[in-house]
């Protein structure tokens, strides 16, 4: 399996600190945003990543992370966004690296204290369809939140709803077979103007290949004034990444 980093956009909602940089290379406690997306893949045995960005300062990526050695990469490659039509518009741009392989994806400012290992060798058995995973949050209406039955499979997704059904956000981890940029292409911008991930993971819920998983330890987005710092307090006082969760 491949790994691709989204880390395009624009940022806009941590101005100023973004008109200098991309968000995804503001710190967190110690380390740049980008370094806790790709460590989450080698974790997950993956060696084979494309980081994917956009906007202004896209040079930036490759003066920091370079040909990817310091983390062990086989391969780092790196793809340009124009714009910010999404998270499903940046996954396209993915066709080519991923190969007809299957992909895990995260988004650039997703940080879990845990890791994905065993979510990874479970996709990999599965042999198809797309893998989401889940978490108990007390805003779900922040996130694309899930609907499960009593087994635990995923009945529906809906993206930012006013009045969530439940408190489990799907965060921004997805394991998607290579069917994934044929939905891709079906899409259709939403309210917000945006290609989205929601839409992508209803399309495998609607053809019975969906499968999610609990994520065990804290998880936090850093795209917000409120969620950076927290990220920053929550891996200063427990770590990110760590193999024993
Ligand atoms: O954090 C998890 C949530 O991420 C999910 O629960 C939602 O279902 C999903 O839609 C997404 O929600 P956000 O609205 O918070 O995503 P945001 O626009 O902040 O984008 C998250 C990352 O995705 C961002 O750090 C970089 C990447 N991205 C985003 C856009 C809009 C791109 O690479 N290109 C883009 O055009």
């Amino acid at each position: 399996m491949k790994g691709v980093v989204l880390a395009g956009g624009l940022g806009s909602r941590l101005y100023p600190l973004t008109k200098i940089t991309n968000k995804h290379l503001l710190p967190v406690f110690d380390k740049p945003m980008i370094y806790y997306p790709i460590q989450c893949l080698v974790n997950a045995g993956i060696t084979d990543i494309l980081v994917v960005t956009g906007g202004n300062y896209a040079g930036h990526f490759l003066q920091l992370l370079r040909n990817g050695s310091d983390f062990g990469l086989r391969r780092l490659g790196y793809a340009y966004q124009e714009g910010e039509g999404g998270i499903a518009d940046a996954l396209k741009l993915a066709e080519e690296f991923a190969e007809g392989e299957s992909i895990c994806v995260v988004l650039g400012d997703n940080i879990i204290e845990g890791n994905i290992k065993k979510a990874a060798d479970d996709f990999r058995e599965q042999g198809g369809g797309a893998k989401i995973l889940l978490k108990e949050v007390h805003d779900p209406e922040r996130f694309g939140v899930a609907t499960i039955d009593a087994d635990g499979k995923v009945l529906e997704i809906v993206e930012k709803p006013a009045q969530p059904a439940t408190n489990l956000a799907v965060i921004g981890i997805y394991m998607y077979d290579a069917d994934v940029f044929d939905i891709c292409r079906t899409l259709r911008p939403s309210d917000r103007g945006e290609l989205e991930i929601t839409d992508v993971n209803n399309e495998y819920v609607r053809r019975g290949t969906l499968t999610s998983q609990k994520l065990e330890g804290w998880w936090t987005d850093a795209g917000t004034f409120e969620s950076l710092y927290r990220s920053s307090t929550l891996v200063r006082d427990a770590g990110a990444n760590r193999t024993d969760l």
